[in-house]
């Protein structure tokens, strides 16, 4: 009973990577660094919903502090900061109760009167990236942007895009306008490209792991802000899935049988042999339906 014991595995694998979904961190306004006394709103999104997820931080004075916990104001799916103070900056990100965790952002809360405005989340190889230098009242004053403490160039418009990023781009970079001031820094990531033959790499998990395994969940989108709707459709698809599998195991088993008992009988009726032909065909559609349960 090997196949049935790999149906089993088959069943297994799915029925995990069904439910071993991550969350994803947003914020809006989605920029990683912000002048102080503005509102942030922070987001643990979970295939739409926020079920189980807890929005946590460290701070250069508090580690792994909870929202609601002295800073933040939970809000649903979200976390409310009504205004953003300096020691407000810090590493930001979901939690679930098991303690898998999302993706992190950084975010840098400024006293001074410069802002660089980069992408939260990591850019992908071959992207464009477009940073904007602004102060509290203006976005579009000549700026001269910095890499790694290194001057790349002036823009004349406060904003730099750099078409097609690579690796080499990953770093730290700030920016300065003229007679204000000084932006702090912020680490820009680079992401290689996900290969398109294959599963895309672990991190970033932004797309949920039950994508590859059930389409027909995600292809659907799954009630939004009902909980309950949500567990008990996953519940339906995951009996469904098993329902599949026992019946195919069935179908397995059955034709086992039946190839024991016809090889019984070509044995003892000696004197009306099946045509070899017949034999064989029936031998054919066993090994085509033990192939492709194999797959
Ligand atoms: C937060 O701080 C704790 C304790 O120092 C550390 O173990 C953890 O890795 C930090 N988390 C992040 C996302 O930086």
């Amino acid at each position: 009973m090997e196949e049935t014991s790999l149906l089993w595995l088959l069943f297994l694998t799915s029925l995990l990577s069904g439910t071993t979904n991550t969350a994803a961190l947003t914020v809006s306004p989605s920029s990683s660094q912000m002048f102080e006394d503005k509102s942030v709103s922070l987001s643990c999104e979970e295939d739409g919903s926020s079920a189980g997820w807890t929005l946590r931080r460290n701070t250069t004075r508090r580690k792994m502090s909870q929202c609601g916990a002295g800073w933040g104001r939970p809000a649903g799916s979200s976390c409310i900061i009504g205004l953003m103070v300096p020691w407000d900056s810090g590493v930001y990100w979901c939690e679930s109760r098991e303690g898998a965790t999302s993706n992190s952002i950084n975010i840098t809360v400024t006293g001074g009167p410069v802002i660089l405005q980069s992408p939260v989340l990591p850019v992908t190889e071959g992207e464009d990236l477009t940073l904007h230098c602004k102060t509290k009242t203006s976005s579009n004053l000549p700026a001269g942007f910095y890499k790694d403490g290194f001057f790349i160039r002036n823009e004349p418009a406060g904003h730099m895009t750099i078409h097609h990023v690579s690796r080499s781009d990953e770093g730290l970079y700030k920016c300065y306008i003229s007679r204000v001031g000084e932006s702090p820094s912020s680490w820009v990531s680079v992401t290689e490209k996900p290969k398109t033959t294959c599963p895309p790499p672990s991190p970033p998990p932004l797309i949920p792991a039950s994508t590859t395994a059930l389409p027909p969940y995600t292809t659907s989108d799954p009630p939004p802000s009902s909980d309950i709707l949500h567990l008990v459709f996953r519940v339906v698809v995951h009996l469904v899935v098993f329902c599949l599998y026992c019946i195919s195991t069935f179908i397995m088993v059955s034709l086992y049988r039946d190839r024991a008992t016809g090889n019984d009988l070509s044995v003892s009726a000696v004197t009306a042999p099946p045509s070899q032909a017949e034999e064989g065909l029936d031998d054919d559609i066993i090994t085509t339906v033990t192939t492709e349960h194999h797959f």
